[in-house]
C-alpha cells in the first residue's frame, strides 16, 4: 500500500481529480437502486431482521429460501436502460451481513448458503455493462450478523477485526476480480461515531488504490465524493455533487409484497417530477427497486419505469448533460424549469387555457415545443409572459408532463413575484 495520507492531503488529493472522476456520473443524472438480499424472503422491509428482533442462527435459515434466478439482474439492468437510467448500485451486503457474492472473506454468502446461489454481484456487474451502464456497489458498514459490528464501538481488537473483515470483502469487490467498479456506496456507519472509529482513511485510500476513478458517497463518515440525501431531495452548496435516493412505494428499500407496494407507488409522471427537481438543483437521482425473491421486478415498477424511459428518449436534452443550477422557480404554478445557459426548459404537468410566467427581466427570444421543435406564439410585457394561444394538443400522451424551450437573449433574469407594493396602491401590505 502506498504511504498513508493525512486527512487534509487525502482531501486535496481527491478533490484534485474529483470533476474529472464525476463528470460521467453528473451528465449521468438518473441512476437505479436494487435493495436485494435474505431480506427480500420475508417482503416486509429490509431492517425486519433488527426490527422484529430475528435471532441470529434463526434469520441465517432464510438462506435456504433466497432463490436469485441466473439471469435477474440483466433484467434489472434492461429495465434500467429503458428507463433512460444512465448507472445502477446493487446491495452487495446490505445491514443483516449477507454478502451477495462468493467471497472467502466473508462465508456468509449467497454461493455458500443458497440451495443454487450463483454469484449475483458478478452477474450484476456484467449485466450493468452489457447495456452500457455504470456500475455502483452499495456495502454496509453496519451488520447486524457478524460478533465483532457492535462490539467495535467498545472493544478495541473487535475494532481492529471488524476493520479487517471489511477490507477483506473491499479487496474482493474491489481489488480486479470484477474490472473496473464506478462508485461504491456505504451505508449506516454505526456504531462509530468518527472516520477514526472506521479507519475510513485507510479504508478509502486502499479502495481508491483499487481503483483510482472510482466515486465514493458520504456514508463513511467522510465527505468523499457526493452527499447522498435519502427519501427527500435537497441541493448541496456550493457545486458539490449530490444525489438523492427514492425508495419507489414510498415506505420500503426491501421488496414488499406487490399488493402492499402498489398503492404507494409512483407513476410516471410522479418520477419526473422528483427528476426534475433533482435537475434544477444539478443533481442525481437514485431510485430504487426492491426484486421479488427469484430477482423478478415488481410488477408496479415496471410500466412507469418503461413509460419514463420512453419520455427521455424525447426530452432528454431537459435532463441529460451539464445543467446550471435554476433560479426560476417560482415563474409558475403549473410546471417548473431547468435550465442551460440561455434557455429554460418549461416542465408543464398542470393543464389550462392560459399560461403566464411571471418575472421575467430578460428578452424572450422564442418559445418551442420539445422535441418536435414547433414554434409556440407569445408575448411579452413588463415582467409577464403570456404563451399562447395553445391547446390540448401540447399535452404529452407519455406521461402528461410537456416540455417547451424557452431561448432567452442572456442566461434569463428572474424576479420573484413582489407585486404586493404595486397592488395595493404603494403600501408595505405586511406592514399594514
Ligand atoms: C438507510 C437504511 C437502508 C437503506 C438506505 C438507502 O440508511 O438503513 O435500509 O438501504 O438507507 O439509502
Amino acid at each position: 500500500m502506498a504511504e498513508l495520507l493525512s486527512k487534509s492531503a487525502y482531501e486535496e488529493a481527491i478533490a484534485a481529480t474529483r470533476a474529472e472522476r464525476m463528470a460521467w456520473w453528473r451528465d449521468a443524472r438518473f441512476g437505479m437502486f436494487v435493495h436485494y438480499g435474505l431480506h427480500t424472503v420475508l417482503g416486509r422491509n429490509e431492517w425486519a431482521m433488527a426490527i422484529e428482533n430475528w435471532p441470529i442462527a434463526e434469520y441465517e435459515q432464510l438462506a435456504e429460501q433466497f432463490t436469485p434466478k441466473p439471469g435477474c439482474t440483466r433484467e434489472w439492468a434492461r429495465l434500467a436502460k429503458a428507463a433512460g437510467m444512465k448507472y445502477m448500485v446493487l446491495t452487495s451486503r446490505h445491514h443483516e451481513g449477507f454478502s451477495l457474492w462468493d467471497s472467502q472473506a466473508n462465508p456468509y454468502n449467497v454461493v455458500n448458503c443458497c440451495p443454487d446461489g450463483f454469484d449475483v454481484v458478478g452477474e450484476f456487474v456484467e449485466s450493468c455493462r452489457a447495456e452500457g451502464l455504470g456500475v455502483g456497489l452499495y456495502f454496509s458498514l453496519m451488520d447486524w450478523h457478524h460478533p465483532d459490528s457492535w462490539r467495535c464501538a467498545f472493544d478495541q481488537a473487535a475494532r481492529a477485526r471488524f476493520q479487517e473483515f471489511l477490507r477483506g470483502m473491499l479487496r474482493e469487490l474491489l481489488g480486479g476480480r470484477y474490472g473496473k467498479i464506478d462508485i461504491l456506496w456505504y451505508d449506516v456507519p454505526a456504531p462509530m461515531e468518527s472516520h477514526e472509529g472506521w479507519g475510513s482513511l485507510e479504508m478509502n485510500q486502499m479502495v481508491r488504490e483499487l481503483q483510482p476513478d472510482i466515486l465514493i458517497d458520504n456514508r463513511s463518515r467522510l465527505d468523499e465524493d457526493f452527499s447522498t440525501p435519502e427519501e427527500h431531495i435537497r441541493a448541496a452548496d456550493g457545486g458539490k455533487g449530490w444525489e438523492a435516493c427514492m425508495t419507489f412505494n414510498r415506505i420500503s428499500w426491501g421488496y414488499l409484497d406487490s399488493a402492499q407496494a402498489e398503492p404507494y407507488s409512483y407513476n410516471a409522471q410522479g418520477i419526473l417530477r422528483m427528476l426534475h427537481t433533482v435537475c434544477s438543483g444539478g443533481g442525481n437521482l437514485l431510485l430504487n427497486i426492491g426484486p421479488m425473491v427469484d430477482g423478478s421486478v415488481p410488477a408496479e415498477a415496471i410500466a412507469p419505469l418503461e413509460a419514463v424511459g420512453q419520455w427521455l428518449a424525447v426530452h432528454g436534452e431537459a435532463v441529460y448533460g451539464e445543467l446550471d443550477r435554476c433560479a426560476a422557480g417560482t415563474a409558475t404554478g403549473v410546471g417548473a424549469f431547468t435550465q442551460r445557459g440561455n434557455k429554460l426548459y418549461l416542465w408543464q404537468w398542470i393543464w389550462s387555457d392560459q399560461l403566464i410566467l411571471g418575472g421575467f427581466e430578460t428578452k424572450l427570444k422564442a418559445i418551442r415545443a420539445v422535441p418536435s421543435g414547433q414554434p409556440i406564439e407569445f408575448t411579452q410585457t413588463a415582467g409577464r409572459i403570456v404563451v399562447g394561444p395553445r391547446g390540448d394538443e401540447l399535452r404529452d400522451p407519455v406521461a402528461n408532463v410537456a416540455v417547451f424551450e424557452l431561448e432567452f437573449e442572456a442566461p434569463p433574469v428572474h424576479r420573484r413575484c413582489s407585486a404586493y407594493p404595486q397592488l395595493h396602491g404603494g403600501r408595505q401590505w405586511l406592514a399594514d
